[in-house]
């Protein structure tokens, strides 16, 4: 499996990117503005390829709701908890050039900084995304971005030199003069100005680094709460062994582990006090959180249309008897490594402790799983593989 590199990471941005009912395209803004500033400061296309996978995910570490929405507001004193959580995910594995720009990606330009750095000492990229970052903030809401424009071009300089960089306020200031570069901001189609901006567009990942990225995506998913804590990282271990023991080849197991990992990419559109409910969930409650597999379903199959990925990832609450969701596939449209998934999930999750049980143990599992199988809520043959593999699973 071949999958372009940049397309995955946008999509993936996406993901980053909800924090309310829709999503912002507040990590796409800042990658557009700060590969127009980065190119203004002179960054070769090495740099400039770094800034650009930096940008698009520079708020990794913020992984809630509330963190989110706090980071929308301009005047946050309390960011260095998401920075030190991004520089964790990132310090090793396929994105690892990009950790320091994600920890120094708040820092101030005069100091006093957690990070110890100051002025030059901060990256050129961090402290081009911290200015840019910023900019987007104090762009948002309903006025007309031009109305807003001059504001935020006087706020900024006033923080130069002192917050920000004062030789790049100076060159944003030339850049943001074209009105054209605050329409682009918020035109539907931000992706069509960034993406011919972005050095070494067509490089493609293969199935070895795209288990490193989806791992660090598993990770991301699964910190959203505490009851999630590992799920997706569980999930593609045990599908990955129901692969190997239903006879797929290495390479489908390979696929099915990422399948696994990236099941629940969706999840980040649920906001955690659903997650974390106590009770039952109301039918309103119930409907958002349905919404989910979808969003794994589009992210991954625009990233990786070739492939069934997105179908073996994000068809894990579709029952065989054909009244799961989110698409209502049925018998043979549910192939046998989506059942895998699905099987994996259940599993996992019953081994769990959910706000509203304790995990459960080996024989409670067994009795619902057999119920399931019975029920059309699960394939028999895949139930009764699983339940053979009781060594291996507990
Ligand atoms: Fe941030
Ligand atoms: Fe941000
Ligand atoms: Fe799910």
């Amino acid at each position: 499996m071949r999958i372009n590199l940049v397309r995955l990471l946008l999509n993936l941005s996406h993901s980053l990117d909800f924090s309310g009912q829709e999503i912002t395209h507040h990590h796409k803004r800042v990658a557009l503005m700060s590969l127009q500033l980065g190119k203004a400061a002179g960054l070769d296309e090495n740099a400039l390829f770094e800034l650009f996978k930096a940008s698009i995910l520079h708020d990794a570490g913020a992984v809630t709701w509330r963190e989110k929405l706090d980071l929308a507001r301009f005047d946050i004193m309390d960011t260095y908890d998401h920075c030190l959580r991004g520089y964790k995910l990132f310090s090793n594995g396929f994105l690892d050039s990009i950790a320091d720009t994600i920890l120094s990606h708040h820092d101030r330009w005069k100091g006093e900084n957690q990070t110890g750095k100051s002025k030059t000492d901060i990256p050129l990229a961090s402290r081009i995304i911290h200015l840019v970052d910023r900019v987007d903030v104090l762009t948002g809401g309903d006025r007309n971005i031009l109305d807003r424009s001059r504001e935020v071009l006087s706020r900024i300089r006033e923080l130069a030199g002192e917050v920000f960089d004062p030789d790049l306020v100076s060159l944003f200031e030339k850049l943001s003069i074209k009105e054209s570069f605050w329409l682009e901001l918020q035109a539907p189609w931000i992706e069509e100005h960034l993406i011919p901006l972005i050095p070494y567009r067509s490089i493609t990942v293969e199935t070895g680094d795209l288990l490193k990225i989806a791992e660090l995506f598993a990770r991301i998913i699964d910190a959203k709460s505490p009851f999630t804590y590992r799920h997706s990282l569980k999930v593609a271990r045990v599908a990955r062994l129901l692969g190997e023991k239903t006879g797929l080849s290495r390479e489908d197991c390979d696929h099915l582990e990422i399948a696994g990992l990236l099941h629940d990419l969706g999840k980040v559109t649920v906001p955690e006090v659903l997650l974390e409910k106590p009770g039952a969930l109301t039918e309103t409650e119930f409907n958002i959180v349905k919404q989910h597999p979808y969003y794994t379903y589009w992210w991954l199959k625009t990233a990786a249309p070739q492939s069934l990925l997105a179908e073996w990832a994000a068809f894990h609450h579709e029952r065989p008897d054909g009244t799961g969701y989110p698409f209502r596939k049925a018998g043979d449209e549910l192939d046998l490594p989506s059942q895998l998934i699905r099987a994996a999930d259940i599993f996992t999750a019953l081994s769990e402790e959910r706000p509203y049980r304790k995990q459960l143990r080996w024989e409670e599992i067994e009795s619902i799983l057999k119920s399931q199988a019975k029920n059309g809520g699960l394939d028999e043959k895949i139930a009764s593989t699983l339940l053979s593999s009781k060594d291996e699973l507990t």
